[in-house]
C-alpha cells in the first residue's frame, strides 16, 4: 500500500516520477530475475537506429527473440545489428528498410513481410519525430501527425492478421507522458490552425496514439490480440538532445538511460501481466490514467472520428481485407 502511494506521489510529481530517481525507486520492487524467455518469438522494433528504439531491440534480443530491425538508413540499421549482436551474443536480427512518414513505404514493409510468410509476435510502434516547424511528408501530410500516428495506423492494420497467427500477440505503442498536457483535435489532425508549436503538436500526436490504443483494444477484444501503449518517462537520446536541447541541458544529470525509458517496453511483450488486459497506459511497469488535466478528455464521438480520418487519409479500410502488395 505504501509502495503504491509512493509510486503515485512520484508519478504526479512529473520530475520525481520521469526521471531516473523514479525508475530507480520503483525497479527495486519489482521482481527480482529474469523476465521470461522470448525464445522462438518474433518482435518488429520501429525506430530501432538508435534511442529507445535500439534499447528495447537490445532488451528483446537479450531475452532471446528474434527481431526486426525497422529503420530508414540501411547503415544505422545494420550499425544496431551489430551492436546488439556484439552486446546480446544473439544473431537471429533482421535490418527492414521502412520510411514510416510514407504510406507507400509502409505497405512496401509490410508485403516484403508477408510474401515471405513472416512470423510476428510483437509489433512495437517505437519511431517518432518533433519536428520544430511544419513541414510535410512525402504523401503530403504534416510530419509528427505523419510518422507518429499515421504511418503506425497504417502498419499496425496490416499486421494485424499477421499478428493473428501467434499464440500471443502484442502491439505496443511508445507514446509520451508529454500527452496529458494535451487534448485529441480531430479538427485539426494536421495542425494547421494557428502557429505551429512543435512540442504541444507532438504531444497531440502521442494523445491520439494513446486513444488508437484504446480503439484497437476495443476491436480486437476477444481475438487473443492485447495492445498497450506506454511512456518511457525522460530519457537521455539523440532524439532529446536534438530537438529539446534546452530541456536537455537542464535536466541533463536527471535523464534515464535508453535502457530506463525502454524497460516497459520490453516488460509489455515479454512479461505474462500485460497478457491479462488490453488498452492501457503504462509507465514503469505499472498501469496509469490517462488523463490528469481538466480539459483534455475527448468524447466517444471524437474518438470515432479520429479513427474514421486515419483510415480515411491511409485509404485503410476496416472491411476491405488487402492482398499482399495491394495498393489503393
Ligand atoms: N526519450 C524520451 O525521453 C522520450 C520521452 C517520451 C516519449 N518518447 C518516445 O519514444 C520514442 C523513441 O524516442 P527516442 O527518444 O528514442 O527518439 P530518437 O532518439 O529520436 O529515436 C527515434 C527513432 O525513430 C526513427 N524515426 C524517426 N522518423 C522516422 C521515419 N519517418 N521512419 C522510420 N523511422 C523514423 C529514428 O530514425 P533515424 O535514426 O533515422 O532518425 C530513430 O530511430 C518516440 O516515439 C518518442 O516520442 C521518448
Amino acid at each position: 500500500m505504501l509502495g503504491r502511494l509512493i509510486d503515485t506521489a512520484l508519478d504526479r510529481s512529473v520530475v520525481g516520477g520521469y526521471t531516473r530517481l523514479g525508475y530507480l525507486i520503483r525497479s527495486r520492487a519489482w521482481e527480482p530475475g529474469q523476465l521470461p524467455s522470448m525464445a522462438g518469438r518474433t518482435v518488429l522494433v520501429t525506430g530501432a537506429s538508435g534511442g529507445l528504439g535500439l534499447a528495447a531491440a537490445e532488451g528483446f534480443a537479450a531475452l532471446g527473440a528474434r527481431l526486426l530491425l525497422v529503420v530508414r538508413d540501411a547503415q544505422r540499421g545494420e550499425r544496431s545489428r551489430e551492436l546488439i549482436e556484439q552486446r546480446t551474443g544473439n544473431p537471429q536480427l533482421q535490418v527492414e528498410l521502412c520510411d514510416l512518414s510514407s504510406l507507400q513505404s509502409v505497405r512496401a514493409l509490410v508485403a516484403r513481410l508477408q510474401a515471405r510468410d513472416q512470423q510476428l509476435d510483437v509489433l512495437v510502434n517505437n519511431a517518432g519525430v518533433l519536428p520544430r516547424a511544419r513541414t510535410l511528408s512525402a504523401d503530403g501530410f504534416e510530419l509528427a501527425f505523419a510518422t507518429n500516428v499515421l504511418g503506425p495506423f497504417l502498419l499496425t492494420n496490416l499486421l494485424i492478421p499477421v499478428l493473428q497467427r501467434s499464440p500471443d500477440p502484442r502491439i505496443i505503442n511508445v507514446s509520451s507522458g508529454g500527452m496529458y498536457t494535451q487534448r485529441l483535435r480531430v479538427d485539426d489532425l494536421e495542425s494547421e490552425r494557428g502557429s505551429f508549436d512543435g512540442a504541444a503538436v507532438y504531444a497531440r500526436t502521442k494523445r491520439a496514439q494513446v486513444v488508437l490504443t484504446q480503439l484497437w483494444a476495443a476491436r480486437l477484444a476477444g481475438t487473443g490480440v492485447v495492445v498497450h501503449a506506454m511512456h518511457p518517462g525522460w530519457a537521455d537520446t539523440p532524439g532529446v538532445r536534438e530537438s529539446l536541447p534546452r530541456f536537455h541541458r537542464l535536466t541533463a544529470p536527471l535523464l534515464r538511460t535508453p535502457q530506463q525509458g525502454a524497460d516497459t517496453i520490453v516488460w509489455l511483450g515479454a512479461a505474462a501481466p500485460p497478457r491479462a488486459s488490453s488498452g492501457g497506459f503504462w509507465h514503469d511497469r505499472r498501469r496509469r490514467p490517462t488523463h490528469l488535466l481538466p480539459g483534455t478528455r475527448e468524447s466517444a464521438a471524437q474518438r470515432e472520428r479520429l479513427w474514421e480520418e486515419c483510415c480515411r487519409r491511409s485509404g485503410w479500410h476496416e472491411q476491405f481485407q488487402e492482398q499482399p502488395g495491394q495498393e489503393r
